[in-house]
């Protein structure tokens, strides 16, 4: 297969962790007979520092021509602490998922069985956690009018969804549980929410034609202890935009670190392959990021994006292998021997280059 590859590193870490999700892609394709080609392009900070634009045309009409973006993170200190600053590093994620039309962030949950004893919760709670996130990513909050009135003394945000955003993501939800255990918990807030309601309403006028799927609904507030508490329960949980930000930065402890935690971006156009953690700008240049989350990330890209199930597990036995094998970066190295990102990357794309 021929694959045209938009490498978007982004912003921090972000390009050292591509790099080495890059390295696993190259690998698998030179080992099963693909041919990958790249398209570079900025965006997030590096971008407004040279267009002025966190997303710029360039960069879009790069993903557009592009079978798949595989993406780093964005975010800049410089940004952080100026609510005032008019263009954010953000923005060009969030303009990036509106125009491909990214309406659905598919974040699985695993865990490593080498690996559960990393996580802040009991071990017995969290051995064998296996459930995915959906999480609706062009609509809500994120996206509805938002602005200040009163001379800037009064701010709102609008959480607006239409039915045919709502039917599009749970229809995505329920055939993601058809092909998983059959489970789905729509998360809302329907007892105050009206964008709630209408979700619930949605997801009960869809429910009889999935008859084997078992659906519960579960309020927010809860479901945020449930995923801690109970996270077995869970196998597909489908949510809006905001709720589905908090509550995968939640879950993603369960695994032990946020640097194990990938996930896709799909919908209308290019699908994007992203790490969930952000920019960590502490750790920027430092080769020290953990780039697990990537490479990973990478494997779904082969799975969703090309269909090509072998190839992803290919990377995925790698992973697990150098995790066993406790060839790891430092936030999963418990004071033994850590290693460099590139490190890493190197060893993962060797154990590929050298296993079936
Ligand atoms: C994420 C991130 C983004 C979001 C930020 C960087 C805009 O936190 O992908 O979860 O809030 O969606
Ligand atoms: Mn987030």
């Amino acid at each position: 297969m021929k694959m045209k590859i938009a490498e978007l590193p982004g912003d921090g870490i972000g390009p050292e962790v591509v790099e080495q999700g890059v390295k696993a892609i190259n690998v698998v394709c030179g080992k099963f007979g693909h041919e990958v080609e790249y398209a570079f392009g900025y965006v997030g900070a590096c971008a407004i520092d040279r267009t002025g634009n966190p997303y710029p045309e360039e960069t879009h009409d790069i993903c557009m021509a592009s079978d798949a973006v595989l993406f780093g993170a964005v975010g800049d200190p410089r940004y952080d602490n100026d609510p005032t600053s008019k263009v954010r590093p953000e923005q060009g994620l969030l303009a990036m998922r509106k125009k491909l039309g990214l309406y659905a962030n598919i974040r699985p949950v695993e865990t490593f069985k080498t690996l559960v004893s990393k996580s802040p919760l009991k071990t017995d709670l969290v051995d064998g956690v296996d459930f995915v996130c959906v999480r609706e990513l062009t609509g809500g909050m994120y996206f509805g009018d938002k602005g200040r009135k009163d001379n800037g003394d009064t701010a709102y945000d609008t959480c607006i969804y239409h039915r045919f955003e709502v039917e599009r993501i749970l229809k995505l939800a329920f055939e993601y549980a058809m092909r998983r255990r059959k489970h789905l918990t729509v998360v809302d807030k329907a007892n105050v929410l009206e964008s709630s309601r209408l979700w619930r309403q949605i997801a009960q006028e869809m429910a009889p034609s999935y008859p084997e799927v078992s659906v519960d609904y579960m309020y927010v507030d809860n479901a945020s202890m449930q995923i801690i508490r109970c996270p077995k329960h869970f196998d597909v949980l489908v949510t809006e935009n905001t709720f589905g930000d908090i509550l995968t930065d939640e879950a993603s402890c369960i695994s032990g670190s946020m640097g194990l935690q990938a996930s896709a971006s799909v919908g209308e156009h290019t699908s994007l392959f992203e790490p969930i953690h952000g920019s960590y700008p502490q750790a920027a240049g430092k080769n020290i990021a953990n780039p697990i989350a990537t490479i990973i990330s990478a494997a779904m890209m082969f799975e969703y994006a090309f269909g090509l199930t072998e190839e992803g597990r290919a990377i995925r036995n790698a992973v697990t292998a150098s995790i066993d094998q406790g060839y790891v970066t430092e936030d999963l190295s418990e004071g033994g021997v850590s290693h460099y990102t590139s490190e890493v990357g190197d060893w993962i794309a060797d154990y590929i280059r050298n296993n079936r």
